[in-house]
Formats: C-alpha cells, sequence, structure tokens
C-alpha cells in the first residue's frame, strides 16, 4: 500500500531575539495509509513542531530543512481535505460565535463542495457520529454552551468533515478529564478505524499512546529516538530513554491506583 506520507531528514529550526533553536533534527519517519502512529515525547521534544511542518503551518520564523512527501496524493495537501487537525484547546480552534453545526457545514462546504442544505445535513450526520446528543438541536448551540469534552467532539467532527486522508491530533485530550480522555481517545480510534483515516496521536502519556496507536515513535530534543509496533516498544524497548519514559509511567500508574 502507498504510504500517505515520508518524512525525510527533517530539520526545523527557529529563530527567537536572534538565537536559533533546532526543535527537529533530521528526523525519517513515514506514516502508512491507515495507519495509527502516536508520536511521543517530553514537552518540547518538537512533538507539535512535527505536526505544523506536516500541515505546513509552522511560522515564518521556521527554517525547513529536508522533505515531506504525499506519494498517495502527488500534490501539495490541502487542510481541511487532505488533514484533519485537532488541537489541545477546543475553546481556541473553535469560533465562539458560530454556531457549532455551522462551523462543521463550512469544512464541508469548503472542501466537499456541498451547498448550504447538504452540509447542515452532514454536520448533523457527524454530530451524532461523535455521540453527541440531539443533533438536530445541538448543531445551532455555540461552543459556550457545551463542556469541554463535546466541544473537543465537535471539533473532532469539523476535523473530519472534509474527508481528511491524515488527522492530526496534537495533545487533543491532554485537556480533558481522566474518564473524557479515555471516551475521546476511543471515539478517535473508532472514527478513523471506520474511515480508513490515517492517524497521528501526538501524546506526552504513553498509556494513552498505546491505547490507540499500531505504532509509536519515540521523539526526544528534537530527535527520533526509536519507532517500534506498540506491543513490541512497550514490552521490549530498544532505547534507554523509552524504558525511561516507560518506567516513569508505570510509576505513576502505582502511585495513582
Ligand atoms: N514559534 C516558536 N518560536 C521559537 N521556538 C519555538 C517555537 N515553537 C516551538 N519552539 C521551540 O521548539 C522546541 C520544540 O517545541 P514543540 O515542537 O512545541 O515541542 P512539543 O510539542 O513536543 O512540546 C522547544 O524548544 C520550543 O521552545
Ligand atoms: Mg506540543
Amino acid at each position: 500500500m502507498t504510504p500517505a506520507l515520508n518524512i525525510h531528514r527533517l530539520s526545523v529550526t527557529y529563530r527567537r531575539d536572534r538565537q536559533e533553536v533546532e526543535a527537529l533534527s533530521g528526523v525519517d519517519l513515514d506514516v502508512g495509509a491507515g495507519e495509527k502512529l502516536a508520536i511521543i515525547g517530553e514537552s518540547g521534544s518538537g512533538k507539535s513542531t512535527l505536526a505544523l511542518a506536516i500541515a505546513g503551518l509552522l511560522p515564518a520564523s521556521a527554517k525547513i530543512a529536508g522533505r515531506i512527501e504525499w506519494p498517495s496524493l502527488g500534490r501539495p495537501p490541502v487542510n481541511g481535505r487532505d488533514i484533519g487537525f485537532v488541537f489541545q484547546d477546543p475553546s481556541a480552534s473553535l469560533d465562539p460565535v458560530m454556531a457549532v453545526g455551522e462551523q462543521i457545514a463550512e469544512v464541508a462546504r469548503a472542501h466537499r463542495g456541498m451547498n448550504w442544505r447538504q452540509a447542515y445535513a452532514l454536520a448533523e450526520e457527524l454530530l451524532a457520529r461523535v455521540k453527541l446528543p440531539e443533533p438536530a438541536a445541538l448543531r445551532k448551540a455555540y461552543p459556550h454552551q457545551l463542556s469541554g469534552g463535546q466541544k473537543q467532539r465537535v471539533a473532532i467532527a469539523a476535523a473530519i468533515a472534509g474527508r481528511p486522508g491524515l488527522l492530526i491530533a496534537d495533545e487533543a485530550t491532554s485537556a480533558l478529564d481522566t474518564i473524557v480522555q479515555r471516551d475521546i481517545v476511543a471515539l478517535i480510534r473508532q472514527l478513523v478505524d471506520e474511515d480508513g483515516t490515517s492517524l497521528l496521536f501526538i501524546t506526552h502519556d504513553i498509556a494513552l499512546a498505546s491505547e490507540i496507536a499500531n505504532r509509536i515513535a519515540v521523539f526526544r530534543n528534537g530527535q527520533l529516538v526509536e519507532a517500534g509496533a506498540t506491543e513490541a516498544l512497550v514490552a521490549s524497548p530498544q532505547q534507554a530513554y523509552t524504558r525511561l519514559l516507560l518506567q516513569a509511567h508505570l510509576g505513576l500508574e502505582e502511585t495513582v491506583r
């Protein structure tokens, strides 16, 4: 199968106050079609930089070297149509003065050539798909009327409304309560499995990563430490750093439970 995405020797350097910060250094990584890949690593390891580079959303201050190729597209990707992006904070990604159904419908209009009637029908369908109650009424609600978890479900509905081949979720559950977090992870997994969408699931939480991903890539200081099938990587990590991450997680579990 043609991979969705090939990343070759990707380096990204930010310039800030005449200083250069190398956020990614020589990253080689492929994302398979329909693959669920988790990117894990501590804060500052370059995870968001990778996501933004893939989506072409890096700030102008970023210098990019290397290549990102989309062999199955054969053209540069279009955000919304080829890539759906779910960010950490749905309050920031949703428009506070637009009804949620309209925000989903807008994506369908822009990327699937639908008229408003079709797009609203799809918005209702998607609100049901992300398991929100009474979609016909809910589509007229505004973001502030919804809980954090409900807003994130709306953001996910908007992200898949253009039927993208790749869904990127960058810490998409990190701001939510643990129980809601688990539900959202299960929802994302179900949606990408049903649609055959590739998933880049970015998290600092190795437990969440192993719940959703077939493959995990570990990042540290802008470098890919190791990547492997989830079960193999968790059972027998090759790198000391991955072992440390796993141990830190297990230690946390023991104190919490
Ligand atoms: N817009 C920016 N300008 C300057 N430095 C940045 C910018 N965004 C991120 N960085 C730096 O790049 C590195 C990687 O950041 P980031 O990709 O956000 O990591 P993560 O998402 O894993 O927390 C960090 O050192 C961070 O401070
Ligand atoms: Mg980040």
